[in-house]
Formats: C-alpha cells, sequence, structure tokens
C-alpha cells in the first residue's frame, strides 16, 4: 500500500480519483489547495503528489519546489488543463515524473501513478526516461494561436490519420510533428523526418521505397526503403511541396493503402507507418500550376494544421526568449533575466525568420553577455530585416525598396482571379537576372548553378521554365 496525495480545488476530481486509487488499495489523502497540500505534506510521508496546476492561491507549478522539499524524491505527477502542454513541459523540465491532462480518464491516470510508485520502488529510483510515458514536446507558447495548436496536436495526436503541417520557415512545423509523434500510440517507436526537397528525383523513390538486386547498376543487394525502416513508428515527410509530380502518385499510393514497392520489383509490400507532412509552399498555388495534386493535397489535408508566424503571435517571445536563454545556458536557470530593454527590442522586431532567427539570435547573444545580463546590443544587427512599423522597405537596396513601394501602392485585390502576388512579381522581378548571372558563372550547366544558389535542379528547372528561359 502507497499513500497518495491528491491535490485538487475540483472537489469531483479529488473524489472520483481518491476512489479509484482507494479501489487499488492505496491509502489516498486530498487537498484543495497547494497551501492545504503542503500541510499535509508536512504531517507524514507520501509516496506519489497528483498535483493540479491552477489552484486557487499558490499554483502548482510554483508549489513544486516546496512539495519536492517535503517529500524528497516521491514523483510529483502534474495535472494540466487541456491544451496547455507547455505548462505540462514546464513541469516535466521543473523534476515532475509524467502530467495528466484534463479530462483524463481514471483507468489512464491510475496507470500514470502506478508507473511512479513503481519507478520510486527500491532501486528503481529516479525519474522517468524520456522515452517512457507521455512525452515531452519542448513547444513553448501560451498565446491563443499556440493554445489552438495544442488543442490541435492533443487532438489529432491518437489517432492515425495523416496531418499536413504549414507555416512560414521556422515557425516549428517539425516540432509539432515531433509532438505529434510522442504524443501517440506509436511515440515510443521511430520518429522519421525525410526531406523530400534534399533527396534527388533519381534517387527519392528508392530512398523511400527501396529497390532490389540487380535493378540497376550498383544495386548488388536488397535494400529496404525508409517507409519500411521506419515500421511501427511516424514518418515526416518534410518540404512535401518540392516532390516531383511522378514521385506524388506514388507516395499517394503508399499513403492510401500503406504499401509500397520497391524499385525494380513487381510485388507490393505492406507498410505500418504513420504519414506527417509538412511545407511552407503554399500547395493550393502549386496546385493552380498543376505543380501538385489534388488527390495527394486532399489526403494529406485530412487535418491541416497551420503554424502562424511569430510576427502574428508576438506574445509568445519572452517566453520562447527565456526558454532558449535556458536551453543555451542552463546556469542562468529558468528565471531567465530579460532586462526591460532587451524584450522591448526583441518585440520589435519582425521576426522574418521566425522561431529559428529568435532562438538563433537568443543563442548568438548568451554567448556574447558572458554570463551578465543580455543587453539589446548583443542581439545581431536589425537593419536587415523590414520593421513592422516603418510600413516597409528600410534598408533594402534603393531600387528594390522603389519597386517595393510602387507595387504596394498598386496591389491588387488578392481575391482578383489570376493576380499574382506581390511576392511572385517581385521574384519576377529579381530572380531571371540572378539566375542568368549564375547560369553564366556555371556555363550552363543547371545542377552546378542550383548548387551554387542552393536550390534543388527540379526547382531551377520550373523556374527557367516560368520565366521562358530554358
Ligand atoms: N514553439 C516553439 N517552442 C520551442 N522551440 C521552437 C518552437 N517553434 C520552433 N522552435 C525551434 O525553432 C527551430 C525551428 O523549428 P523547426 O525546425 O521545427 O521549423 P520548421 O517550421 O520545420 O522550419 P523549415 O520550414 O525551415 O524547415 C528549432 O530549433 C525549434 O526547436
Ligand atoms: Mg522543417
Amino acid at each position: 500500500m502507497s499513500r497518495v496525495l491528491i491535490v485538487d480545488d475540483e472537489a469531483s476530481i479529488c473524489w472520483a480519483f481518491g476512489e479509484y486509487l482507494g479501489d487499488l488499495g492505496h491509502d489516498v489523502a486530498v487537498a484543495s489547495s497547494a497551501e492545504e497540500g503542503l500541510d499535509a505534506a508536512r504531517s507524514g510521508p507520501f509516496d506519489a503528489v497528483v498535483l493540479d496546476v491552477r489552484l486557487p492561491g499558490m499554483d502548482g507549478l510554483t508549489a513544486m519546489p516546496a512539495f519536492r522539499e517535503r517529500i524528497g524524491d516521491a514523483p510529483i505527477i502534474v495535472i494540466t488543463a487541456f491544451g496547455s502542454l507547455d505548462t505540462a513541459v514546464r513541469a516535466m523540465e521543473a523534476g515532475a515524473f509524467d502530467y495528466l491532462v484534463k479530462p483524463f480518464d481514471l483507468d489512464e491516470a491510475g496507470a500514470v501513478v502506478r508507473r511512479a510508485l513503481e519507478s520510486a520502488e527500491p532501486g528503481r529510483k529516479g525519474r522517468a526516461k524520456d522515452d517512457e510515458g507521455p512525452a515531452r514536446t519542448g513547444l513553448v507558447g501560451s498565446s491563443p494561436p499556440m493554445q489552438a495548436l495544442f488543442k490541435q496536436i492533443a487532438l489529432v495526436a491518437p489517432t492515425d490519420v495523416p496531418v499536413l503541417i504549414t507555416g512560414e520557415s521556422g515557425t516549428g512545423k517539425e516540432l509539432v510533428a515531433r509532438a505529434i509523434h510522442q504524443n501517440g500510440p506509436r511515440g515510443a517507436r521511430t520518429f522519421l523526418p525525410v526531406c523530400l526537397a534534399a533527396l534527388s528525383p533519381g534517387l527519392v523513390e528508392g530512398e523511400l521505397f527501396g529497390h532490389v538486386r540487380g535493378s540497376f547498376t550498383g544495386a548488388s543487394q536488397d535494400r529496404k526503403g525508409l517507409l519500411e525502416l521506419a515500421a511501427g513508428g511516424t514518418v515526416l515527410l518534410d518540404e512535401i511541396g518540392d516532390v516531383p509530380l511522378g514521385m506524388q502518385v506514388k507516395l499517394l499510393r503508399a499513403i492510401e493503402h500503406r504499401e509500397v514497392t520497391p524499385v525494380g520489383d513487381a510485388r507490393p509490400r505492406g507498410i505500418d507507418v504513420r504519414f506527417l507532412a509538412a511545407t511552407n509552399r503554399p500547395l493550393h498555388r502549386l496546385m493552380a500550376d498543376n505543380q501538385f495534386r489534388e488527390d495527394l493535397y486532399f489526403r494529406l489535408s485530412v487535418f491541416p494544421i497551420h503554424i502562424p508566424p511569430l510576427r502574428d503571435r508576438p506574445e509568445d517571445i519572452p517566453e520562447l526568449a527565456r526558454h532558449f536563454i535556458a536551453l543555451a545556458d542552463p546556469s542562468r536557470g529558468r528565471a531567465a533575466d530579460l532586462r526591460p530593454d532587451t524584450l522591448a527590442e526583441l518585440r520589435r522586431r519582425p521576426w522574418t525568420g521566425n522561431v529559428r532567427e529568435l532562438r538563433n539570435a537568443i543563442e548568438r547573444a548568451v554567448i556574447l553577455a558572458r554570463g551578465c545580463p543580455i543587453l539589446p546590443e548583443h542581439l545581431p544587427p536589425a537593419a536587415a530585416s523590414l520593421a513592422p512599423e516603418s510600413a516597409g522597405v528600410d534598408g533594402l537596396d534603393p531600387a528594390i525598396a522603389r519597386w517595393t513601394e510602387a507595387a504596394l501602392a498598386a496591389l491588387p485585390d488578392p481575391d482578383a482571379e489570376g493576380a499574382d502576388s506581390l511576392y511572385d512579381r517581385f521574384l519576377a522581378q529579381v530572380e531571371p537576372p540572378m539566375l542568368r548571372a549564375v547560369l553564366r558563372r556555371e556555363s550552363g550547366n543547371k545542377a552546378l548553378a542550383a548548387q551554387r544558389i542552393g536550390i534543388h535542379r527540379g526547382t531551377l528547372r520550373q523556374k527557367l521554365r516560368r520565366y521562358g528561359m530554358e
């Protein structure tokens, strides 16, 4: 028999969960606030504490260190509200054994308590390993869009449906994919991100589906493809917008029928993977240009998740900044210092590279600050980015700035049929001369030119076709 303390201001939860654990033979005490719980913990040892985060008076996260003092190494299981995985993550980082998301089912909660008690048995001391139990997501942010995102993740993670994750570069698409994987039934198995844009068109099929011996020169033995190797796990089809059309048909078949045919083989083989896909390209535009298949789009977008750019959720900036400071320099601790002027500067910036840019800026600043408070001047120079309040075009080459201003003034109705976006028209201005120069430099070799400017060969070919430069 173990002694378990439940701290929750919802009497119904204390009662139902208390009864449940009592039936399992545990000795249960309940408290309706952190203060009351701490009093109880002072009066006797407990083997585990189940602690709600949202409490009247002191909240659960704040109370955790005080509970630690009183209960020693005994596991703490935290209860968080639906849609606030970030709190759960913080609790785990503060040493919680595991977390429960309200509303929880009693069997599931009972299983968590059982695991917690087992882990505390002599010889099994210590926290659960990262690969046990509901996993941490690493996703930070509590703005309304992030709350909505956490809700979507919680909804879709337990299922096996494909999820299409869209958002600008650096918004956290891969992190969201991991969170879906980790919080689902396949969480303990492989998570395999495959960057489809990085695989050359000639190799992508063999990489994904495998090949049989003799199927091409150099194929001296059978080789399993990535989709087969990830058996039981999750595959993230990253940069799905960059997959050549021919390959799209084959991917659709793999997703729909859960089978692949290795190159050179006639028989399809079953695969057991969950498919997630991510892209920062506007798939509906690619569809309109016949560069992306509708059937694949509809198959993938059963459950679409869009991550808004950081500039649309500036409330997340302080929390993200503190998170990245703590990651870069753990000695600064959780409540990492952020001076008001530094915070103001962080909030002022447009973060066109989204969370990734913020993370890089913070990592650099932490190094420059050498353990002292981070000052605005430790951040990378902001000159090159477009400050939102300047309406625009500071820091650009004057010729491009003039063009952009004119284009902004003449901006067509976004709903107008066939209207090219400002972005496309901008690219149509700057890309052709740049491509011409690179091609000239590489003596017309498209593969080398593509490599030189860091885009995929197929993408270069598409651009040349679009601008009639072939
Ligand atoms: N909400 C978040 N909380 C914590 N870290 C985040 C968050 N969003 C993004 N990051 C971090 O920002 C970086 C970029 O994230 P990620 O690689 O998932 O972006 P992405 O959307 O896949 O970008 P790309 O389109 O360029 O591939 C990573 O270091 C990731 O850990
Ligand atoms: Mg990515």
